[in-house]
């Protein structure tokens, strides 16, 4: 069990002397370490049990600081970073040598972000290096959004989680990259919609094709996944499907009629697809039990965070 708390100077200290420290974000929680300390980066893979080519996001506190880790900002990155930030989005650009190889699996790319969580940001301001922070779960389960959900998993090998209580917005950033000529594409669907991404910046692709062996990575198929049957579907075709004691149901503002009341989780009952994004990833993990075979799952409204949830939704259930 590590321990948990609110102490900023503690999570510090940890950081300076090259320790691991779960965070919390306004997406999920992460498990953080120095980025320009390559022992601890080779840390946060170990502990998470990564694929040395999955590279980290590097969360910094303000376009100053980032400007040391990159060797440029696109106008639309520009554009997206003034509107967006603090907040669930983070950028593709091309890197300084500060940063270590480990740090981007060796792409000339860095991920990087400015977290809205404040906490979070204070603790940034106040370390004079960024943190790389990938979401603080083994690799390839479901996302932890309580200082809880990280204590259940990786409690006994980490010293300190920072608790800032449950995520705001509970999916991971959304991510967006830009070619040799600028043009911005979305990589990884996430708490950032691609409505207002559009809205600052004009028309963008989503390219989140899913493979088993990604070529760009944070690609995988198979991901956020609890380890149980996952069915997906309209509420309708979920209706219809034949259910016993062993099936629960994840539904966004209706019960599922034939589910049992404690395998019933309604993510939205006030229909917001942001309420949903916020259950979803505890939704997945409470019902993680050895009594449940099945879990029926209905797809989000195709608007907004809906279509991050359909993406989460349909990783998860690839075994
Ligand atoms: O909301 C979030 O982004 C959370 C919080 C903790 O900030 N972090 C997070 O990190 O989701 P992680 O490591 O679980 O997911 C980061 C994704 C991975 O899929 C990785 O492959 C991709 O970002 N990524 C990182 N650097 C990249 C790069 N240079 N090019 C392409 N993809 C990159
Ligand atoms: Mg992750």
């Amino acid at each position: 069990m590590a321990e948990i708390g609110k102490d900023i100077d503690h999570a510090k200290s940890l950081l300076q002397s090259g320790a691991l420290v779960a965070i919390p974000t306004e997406t999920v929680y992460g498990l953080a370490g120095n980025a320009f300390n390559p022992n601890a980066v080779a840390h946060i893979f170990e502990v998470k049990q990564r694929p040395a080519f999955d590279p980290l996001i590097a969360h910094t506190h303000s376009l100053e600081a980032l400007s040391g880790l990159v060797t440029e900002i696109p106008d639309a990155a520009h554009k997206l970073a003034e509107t967006c930030w603090p907040g669930p989005l983070t950028l593709l650009l091309p890197r300084k040598s500060i940063i270590p190889d480990l740090v981007t699996s060796g792409l000339d790319t860095v991920a990087v972000r400015i977290p809205k969580q404040a906490l979070t940001l204070e603790l940034l301001r106040q370390i004079e290096f960024p943190l790389v922070a990938p979401s603080a779960n083994p690799f390839g389960y479901v996302s932890p959004t309580t200082a809880m959900h990280v204590n259940d998993q990786l409690g006994s090998k980490i010293d300190y989680i920072l608790d800032g209580g449950a995520c705001q917005i509970g999916i991971e950033s959304t991510i967006v990259g830009f070619n040799e000529a600028h043009q911005p594409t979305i990589y990884r669907l996430g708490g950032t919609s691609k409505e207002s991404i559009e809205k600052v910046i004009g028309p963008v692709n989503v390219n989140d094709h899913s493979s088993s062996n990604p070529k760009a990575p944070g690609m995988l198929a198979s991901h956020y996944s609890p380890g149980k049957k996952i069915i997906l579907g309209s509420f309708d075709e979920l209706n219809v499907y034949s259910k016993d004691r062993t099936t629960a149901a994840i539904t966004f503002n209706q019960p599922l009629p034939g589910i049992a009341n404690e395998h019933s989780i309604i993510l939205a009952p006030d229909g917001e697809v942001t309420t949903a994004a916020q259950h979803l990833f505890a939704a997945l993990r409470q019902l993680d039990q050895p009594d449940i075979e099945v879990i029926l799952a209905e797809q989000a409204p195709n608007h907004g965070l809906g279509l991050a949830i359909n993406d989460r939704l349909k990783r998860a259930a690839v075994k």
